[in-house]
C-alpha cells in the first residue's frame, strides 16, 4: 500500500473504491492493520471503553489520546493516522486549536475527528484555516450520550435526518475533509455520501457509504461489555487476528459487510 493522504482518499471515492477504517490504540495492532491494508487508522476515543473499561467515552482526556496516538504512530507506516478529540477539548475554536496541535505535534496525527454538525462549524472552519485537516463526525455521538438518552439510531424521523443533510454539506463546505456517520439509516447514509465530494465513513450506517470504520476490539469479538448490532465478529470465522482483520478488509472492499444484518432501516 502506497502512502495514503487525504488527496489520495478523495481519489479512492471518485473511482468507487470502498475505504477500509479500523480503530487501534497501539504499536503492535498497528503493524497487524498496516500489513492488511486498512487505509485510515483511527484512535478513537472509543479507548474509554475498551482499554481504560470507562462506562462511556466522557472521560478520556487529551493526554490519553496523546498518548495513545505515539503508541500508534510507532507502528504506523502508510495509513492515515486521524486521532479523536476527546469530550470538552473542543468547546471553543481556540481550545481546539490548543487540543488539535498536541495530537499532531506530541502524537503524530495526520487529522483530528470531532463530534457535531452546525455548532461545530467555526471550529472547523479554524482548524483547517490553520493546516490542520479534520474529519467530522454526525449521527450517533458517543460524547453526548447522555443527551441522547442512550447509544440509538439517529436521524429515523424526516426532520433529524434533514438536519443531518445540511449539516453534513455545511460541515464539508467549512473544510472538512472526511466524515464518519454512527448509527444512520442506510438510506439517509446513501444520500449524504453521494451528496458530498469527501469520503463518508460508516459504522452502522449501511453498505453505500464511501468506506467502513469499526472497533477493533468489537471486530475481534474481544470488547469487555456490550458489542453493538452493526459490529460483526470477524475473529469467529478465522484463525487469527491477522486473518480476522484482513477478512474485514476484503468483506469491505467487496461491499459484504455491512450486511443487512448489520445496518438499519
Ligand atoms: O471512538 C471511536 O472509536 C469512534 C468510532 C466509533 C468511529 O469514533
Amino acid at each position: 500500500m502506497s502512502r495514503v493522504t487525504t488527496a489520495s482518499l478523495m481519489q479512492m471515492k471518485q473511482k468507487g473504491e470502498k475505504i477500509a477504517v479500523l480503530t487501534s490504540y497501539d504499536a503492535s495492532f498497528t503493524v497487524l492493520l498496516e500489513n492488511a491494508g486498512v487505509e485510515v487508522i483511527l484512535v478513537g476515543d472509543s479507548l474509554g471503553m475498551v482499554i481504560q473499561g470507562q462506562e462511556s467515552t466522557l472521560p478520556v482526556d487529551v493526554d490519553d489520546m496523546v498518548y495513545h496516538t505515539q503508541c500508534v504512530a510507532r507502528g504506523r507506516r502508510n495509513a492515515l493516522l486521524v486521532s479523536d478529540m476527546p469530550f470538552m477539548s473542543y468547546s471553543s475554536a481556540d481550545q481546539a486549536l490548543g487540543t488539535a496541535g498536541r495530537l499532531m505535534k506530541d502524537g503524530g496525527a495526520h487529522m483530528v475527528k470531532l463530534e457535531g454538525g452546525a455548532t461545530q462549524l467555526e471550529t472547523v472552519r479554524q482548524l483547517t484555516a490553520n493546516g490542520i485537516p479534520v474529519c467530522a463526525h454526525l449521527g450517533l455521538l458517543p460524547q453526548s450520550v447522555h443527551k441522547l438518552g442512550g447509544y440509538r439510531v439517529q436521524g429515523r424521523d424526516e426532520e433529524s435526518a434533514q438536519i443531518m443533510k445540511e449539516d453534513a454539506l455545511a460541515l464539508e463546505q467549512a473544510g472538512a475533509q472526511m466524515l464518519v456517520l454512527e448509527c444512520v439509516p442506510k438510506a439517509l447514509a446513501a444520500e449524504i455520501s453521494q451528496s458530498l465530494a469527501i469520503p463518508v465513513i460508516g459504522i452502522g450506517a449501511g453498505p453505500d457509504c464511501d468506506g467502513q470504520v469499526l472497533v477493533l476490539y468489537d471486530m475481534l469479538g474481544i470488547t469487555p461489555r456490550y458489542a453493538p448490532r452493526f459490529s460483526k465478529n470477524f475473529l469467529a470465522e478465522t484463525h487469527s487476528v491477522a486473518e480476522a482483520i484482513a477478512a474485514y478488509v476484503k468483506a469491505v472492499k467487496e461491499v459484504k459487510f455491512p450486511a443487512a444484518e448489520q445496518s438499519f432501516e
